[in-house]
């Protein structure tokens, strides 16, 4: 009999993942898919109410995971709850948030307020973890949420697309510094998703407009449509995979 490729497995029996702003939207979507396959998955947000109710959904699903109660802007903070409960071989960092306005008007404060969070803490919670497994000797899959709005220009944006422009920059400086330690670096690019962050944007009919004349395949998004693709990444079917963007954005970005 001929022998035949393998398929690669998408089950993670025995991984450790940490996902942030998982008690929400994205992240909370992508923690039931890693826990789905067989990770013990530790679910950071900074208010632990939401995080508990999604944890005892999650139990009750007989997944295996916990609560930790985490502001990912707290530079100190992570570096301390990554050592003390690492090393993860995943970590989907999905924790951010927008101050949507016209580039003349931004404030200061709003810039500074995504910037801590989408790329500051994005950029030191990446750096935390890969640290805790080029220690332990570890390879690993770290995966960012980024954004369509990493790749292309947004109405009132300008903030947002600057803060995962730079997401994307620094996923591919690390995916090549650390790749010989087999520490594979990615991001994920959703389109527009029905989440609470996008509560305000759907509420507003001109936008909308514009969201469904630019997804090709004519409508908008659901958490359910980042759950593979974060799964994909996490898992050994992507084992050759860094340094990349996966655009999960209907077709946004194909013109
Ligand atoms: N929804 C979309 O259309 C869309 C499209 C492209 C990209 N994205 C990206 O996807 C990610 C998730 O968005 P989402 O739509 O799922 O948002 P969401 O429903 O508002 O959820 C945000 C989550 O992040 C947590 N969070 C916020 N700030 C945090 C911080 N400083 N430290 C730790 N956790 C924090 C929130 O919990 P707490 O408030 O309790 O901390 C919540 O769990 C974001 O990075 C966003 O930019 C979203």
């Amino acid at each position: 009999m001929m022998p035949l490729p393998k398929t690669p497995s998408f089950r993670l029996e025995g991984r450790r993942a940490l996902v942030t702003g998982a008690s929400s939207g994205i992240g909370q979507g992508c923690a039931v898919a890693l826990a789905e396959a067989g990770a013990h998955v530790v679910l950071a947000a900074r208010g632990l109410q939401r995080l508990d109710q999604t944890i005892q959904s999650m139990h009750e699903q007989g997944y295996s995971c916990e609560a930790l109660a985490l502001d990912i802007a707290d530079v100190a903070a992570v570096q301390k709850a990554v050592s003390q409960q690492g090393p993860f071989d995943i970590l989907v960092n999905s924790a951010g948030l927008a101050r949507h306005a016209a580039a003349l008007d931004t404030q200061l404060e709003d810039f500074d307020t995504v910037m801590n969070v989408n790329l500051r803490g994005a950029y030191f919670l990446t750096q935390a973890v890969a640290k805790g497994l080029i220690e332990a000797g570890k390879p690993g899959s770290l995966i960012n949420i980024s954004s369509q709005m990493a790749h292309v220009g947004g109405v009132d944006r300008s903030v947002y697309c600057a803060s995962k422009f730079a997401v994307e920059g620094f996923t591919k400086a690390m995916a090549i510094e650390w790749g010989r330690a087999g520490i594979r670096v990615n991001t994920v690019c959703p389109t527009f998703i029905r989440t609470p962050l996008t509560e305000q944007t759907f509420d507003q009919p001109e936008r909308v407009r514009w969201i469904e004349e630019k997804i090709k395949m004519g409508r908008t998004g659901v958490v359910e449509d980042i759950m593979g693709s974060v799964l994909y990444l996490a898992s050994d079917a992507a084992a050759l995979v860094t340094g990349t963007a996966l655009m999960v954005d209907g077709g946004w970005t194909a013109d």
